[in-house]
């Protein structure tokens, strides 16, 4: 099955053909870095106008790129939420509008569950039973990943995700936005002069809470105004983060004694991350996958791989216009 995907949940143009013989054909991606670094921050109008500009001159281009024709796409699946409801609300009436041209299906993808499964369009791919780490901007997550739909959360953040924490702290140390990976840049010419607690580590249980470590990056710019090295303050605040991931899905693994790990959203980039999750994986005796570093942040491919899982297990949502800013991922279907 050839299946168009979109993604426009919040900064990101993802256009992707993907098809269950050959794989993933063709893929692009805009990123609207450019229009919301002014703001230090997305602008929710400024992304949906932006969104509308290049969504189908990119389904245009795709197809020529995948060497196919439209007429030849069986199905449509395109990012109906979480995310910004604006931005989602262009995916959807572009996807719905293609589908019902064509006389296809479409369905609404999950986008947690797009990136969830962005691993599989890797070569060596998890079996379930897994755990999954899930660590973007929006979310942090621990969970049991069954199957395609079976997902039981293990725990969660209680206030700030992973990558906001970095983005929030990124902008308090000046860096431009986003903020993860000029953070991570700076990190590593940092060392360990400050320590930052590793928040809820002291307590039993697998939920997050980040809130708490960018004002501890505030307090040690203040404390250190002038002679302190701004590079040492980033070095505290990922190795903090990234520790307390650790320590948890350690917790996760030695739980529900499942022995694949799978790490994905936008965090999943950040090299120290990998290299402390790969140690966890040699000292328990893990297997641990991560997307290709392209598909860690939001990418259309992720959604036309999701999508066609769906399509291909019947679901038709077509005419079904849906978008949903909030929307519970262990509240989906399970395929068989
Ligand atoms: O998955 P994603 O593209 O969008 C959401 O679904 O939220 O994740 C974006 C988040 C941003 O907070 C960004 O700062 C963070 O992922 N991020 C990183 C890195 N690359 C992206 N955080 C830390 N290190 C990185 N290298
Ligand atoms: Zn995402």
């Amino acid at each position: 099955m050839l299946v168009l995907g979109i993604e426009t949940s919040c900064d990101e143009t993802g256009v992707a053909l993907y098809d269950s013989q050959k794989g993933l054909l063709a893929h692009q991606l805009y990123s609207q870095e450019s229009l919301h670094a002014r703001f230090g921050g997305v602008v929710p109008e400024l992304a949906s106008r932006d969104h509308i500009r290049k969504l189908l001159p990119m389904v245009d281009s795709t197809v020529k790129d995948a060497g196919v024709r439209a007429r030849d796409i069986e199905g449509v699946a395109y990012t109906a939420g979480p995310g910004l409801f604006g931005a989602l609300l262009t995916g959807a009436s572009v996807g719905q509008s293609l589908a019902l041209a064509w006389g296809v299906p479409a369905t609404a993808v999950h986008h947690l569950e797009a990136h969830l499964l962005a691993v599989m369009l890797e070569e060596e791919t998890p079996v379930f039973p897994f755990v999954a780490l899930l660590v973007s901007g929006g979310h942090t997550m621990l969970m049991q990943v069954s199957g395609v739909g079976d997902y039981r959360i293990l725990g969660q953040t209680l206030d700030d995700a992973v990558g906001e924490a970095f983005d929030k702290t990124a902008k308090l140390l000046g860096l431009g936005y986003p903020g993860g990976p000029s953070l991570e840049r700076l990190a590593s010419q940092g060392s360990a002069t400050f320590e930052f607690p590793k928040p809820m580590t002291d307590r039993p249980g697998l939920d997050f809470s980040f809130s708490g470590l960018k004002t501890c990056a505030v307090n040690s710019l203040e404390a250190n105004k002038g002679d302190g090295d701004v590079a040492d303050i980033a070095y505290a605040f990922q190795d903090a983060a990234i520790k307390t991931l650790k320590i948890k899905c350690r917790r996760a693994i030695q739980q529900t004694g499942v022995k694949s790990l799978v790490v994905a959203g936008g965090v999943s980039a950040n090299q120290a991350l990998r290299k402390a999750l790969n140690d966890l994986a040699t000292d328990e005796g893990l297997k641990v996958y991560y997307p290709r570093f392209d598909f860690c942040t939001d990418n259309g491919a992720m959604v036309a791989y999701a999508g066609c899982i769906r399509l291909l297990a019947g679901e038709n949502q077509s005419g079904a216009f849906s978008a949903r800013a909030r929307w519970a991922i262990d509240s989906l279907v399970a395929i068989d």
